[in-house]
């Protein structure tokens, strides 16, 4: 842990023997020996991780420091020091915000643990505000307004493509369709539970519509063979993520989506295909994609396996974070809730009931 940043209010003896004992414990101090010069010091950044103020220090100058710091400083907790017959009014400093108080003439052992655990409940106090932003954040997933974000998107990611994609023999499929539409949600959801751009996420979601368009390049003989491929069957399925790229770069609006879609089939530990791009060399959006498909694989019917329920599709791709998949996208896809997903389903399967599948 670096240096704990520790402001000393307190007459000058006092605070040279803190500022030793303290400097000594690895912490670095700052000591000035009035309240205004350390409403001040309060003042400046980065802020100060711990206050140490000796009570007459507290009510003088004309400043309320624990008002002071209670209202431009809230995270900044604070240590009165006092005579013991001033303890009554250290306690009632204590009452109006201070952390804890310490009696004067101080030892050195008690000092080092009212620091520490004032830091710590610092480190607590500022954790548990992250986790209540985050958890903030990943709320908005849950709400109406998310999901029908989700499927506008979705929604427009679709009319681009559907025109092309419907032309194309293997999408004409419908359960291809069905999977391309729920990968394509289930990536935009991903997405914006990570933080991508309004534009960012438009390209990734094109590249999840399409990432399998290169298939139309693989003779039927090879995708419907029932028993294992040779290895030269194997070598031409797996061109399918470069025979894809290829016929989407060529068209602007999908330049960049074919990125995502060469890298669709590429696995965080570099052991994918075609080009066996490891960690942060494969695009963001063929990472979050990897997600979003592994889980609508996992949760869809297949002839060879029945679906699986979401909570045991998390502790496969959990299982998965690191090899199979980049541990960020892992984190945050842990994080949302299970509604997410399943609200997306019933939405398309809904939609796919409303509208002709081409
Ligand atoms: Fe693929
Ligand atoms: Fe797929």
């Amino acid at each position: 842990m670096s240096a704990q940043r520790i402001l000393v209010i307190e007459e000058s003896t006092v605070a040279a023997a803190l500022t030793t004992a303290l400097t000594e414990a690895g912490h670095s101090v700052t000591a000035v020996a009035s309240a205004a010069k350390g409403v001040e010091a309060l003042a400046s950044t980065p802020e100060y991780d711990l206050l140490i103020a000796g009570l007459s220090m507290t009510q003088a100058d004309g400043v309320h420091l624990l008002d002071r710091c209670k209202q431009e400083h809230p995270d900044i907790p604070v240590i009165v020091l006092a005579a013991a017959k001033d303890a009554p009014q250290a306690l009632t400093a204590v009452r109006e915000g201070a952390y804890d108080f310490l009696v004067k003439p101080l030892d050195h052992d008690p000092l080092i643990l009212a620091v520490s655990r004032a830091l710590e409940h610092r480190r607590l106090k500022r954790e548990n505000q992250a986790y209540r932003v985050s958890a903030a954040q990943s709320s908005g997933a849950q709400d109406p307004e998310h999901l029908r974000q989700v499927m506008t998107n979705l929604q427009q990611s679709y009319d681009l493509t559907l025109e092309i994609a419907a032309d194309l023999q293997n999408l004409k499929d419908a359960e291809s369709v069905a999977h391309a539409k729920r990968v394509t949600a289930f990536t935009i959801a991903l997405s914006r539970a990570l933080g991508l751009s309004s534009e960012d996420i438009r390209v990734v979601a094109r590249g999840a519509m399409l990432h399998d368009i290169g298939m139309i390049a693989v003779p039927d003989a090879i995708i419907q063979k029932p028993s294992p491929l040779t290895a030269t069957e194997m070598r031409i399925l797996r061109e399918h993520s470069f025979q894809g790229y290829q016929v989407l770069k060529k068209i602007p609006f999908l330049s960049e989506a074919a990125e995502v879609v060469y890298a669709h089939e590429e696995r965080y530990d570099g052991t994918g295909f075609p080009r066996g791009l490891k960690g942060q060399a494969i695009p963001m959006g063929a990472r979050i994609f990897c997600v979003a498909h592994a889980l609508d694989a996992i949760l869809t019917d297949r002839p060879y396996r029945q679906a699986k329920s979401l909570p045991e599709a998390r502790v496969e791709i959990a299982q998965l974070a690191g090899k199979q998949f980049d541990p960020a996208v892992v984190r945050v896809f842990l994080d949302m809730p299970d509604r997410v997903w399943a609200n997306l389903r019933s939405e398309i399967e809904k939609q796919a009931q409303g509208l002709p599948i081409p």
